[in-house]
């Protein structure tokens, strides 16, 4: 198997936050395709005018979410400071994952910010930041599973991912087509395993132990399936600003606002 594994210690006594719970709830706000109903501007109006419009899919907590008809979540605010760093206003678009970078691209939205991982095959089609974060693709199953272990994943595990995200790729690369159920998002392919549908859920680790938190019954294997970074994505066209966010990132790393932001919604293991 190509993907990097290593044993990971979970802690699966995890406290989260009350706000994060929303995980399961699934999004208070139908959040399908960006239109002008989906687009939402920080208060933080840095003044110049023009706007730094985001594509992310809010359906990923920590990373983003919506609550209370508020978009939140790390790369929310990671992106609010990043705006502020450059004197723009943040308009956030909430749209199908695997429709970002795509529109990145045709330069429909600024940047790609959605707990994306940072891949050879995207970077043929888009440029990435430097990393702000990293991830592990981890396993669902139901409590008393008989999948122990990622070694007992096979092509006759009936896997649920969220679509075009790597959980979806690797999984379809190492077990096949059909072995692998993609749904629109993480809250629907948990909703499908604890109706029995599918055997486990791939998907990134904090929003795993969001989802495992707001659901009875289910657990995250010890052992990660991969180790990701994530970063901002740009239009290949836009070097410009690419060196701008990578700017305002090295700063919020140095005087700490990063480590902040994340400390806020993931508890140390
Ligand atoms: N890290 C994974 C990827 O890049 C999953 C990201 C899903 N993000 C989201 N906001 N739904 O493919």
């Amino acid at each position: 198997m190509k993907h990097f594994k290593r044993l990971l210690a979970c802690s699966l006594a995890v406290v989260m936050a009350g706000s994060i719970l929303v995980a399961c709830g699934g999004s208070s706000t139908g959040s399908s395709e960006a239109d002008d109903s989906s687009a939402e501007t920080t208060e933080a109006d840095a003044g110049s005018g023009e706007k730094l419009v985001m594509a992310t899919n809010a359906t990923f907590p920590p990373y983003e979410y919506v609550e209370g008809g508020e978009y939140e979540g790390i790369d929310v605010e990671i992106a609010g400071k990043i705006a502020e760093k450059l004197g723009r206003e943040l308009e956030i678009q909430d749209v199908e994952f695997d429709s970002i970078i795509g529109g990145v691209q045709s330069g429909k939205y600024d940047m790609g910010m959605a707990g994306m991982t940072v891949t050879e095959e995207r970077k043929q089609s888009v440029n990435f930041t430097d990393s702000y974060a990293s991830g592990i693709q981890s396993i669902i199953v139901p409590e008393g599973s008989a999948i122990a272990t990622v070694d007992d994943l096979s092509s006759d595990t009936r896997i649920g991912v969220q679509q075009g995200t790597t959980g979806d790729i690797y999984a379809t690369d190492d077990y096949g087509d059909g072995a692998v159920t993609a749904y629109k998002n993480g809250a629907d392919a948990v909703q499908a395993l604890l109706t029995d549908k599918i055997d486990c859920v791939i998907i990134d680790n904090e929003p795993a132990k969001s989802f495992v938190e707001a659901n009875e019954g289910l657990t995250i294997l010890d052992t990660s399936y991969a180790e990701e970074d994530y970063a901002i994505c740009i239009s290949k066209d836009n070097e410009d600003l690419l060196t701008e966010i990578n700017d305002a990132l090295s700063e919020l790393k140095a005087d700490g606002t990063i480590d902040e932001i994340i400390g806020k919604y993931i508890t140390a293991e």
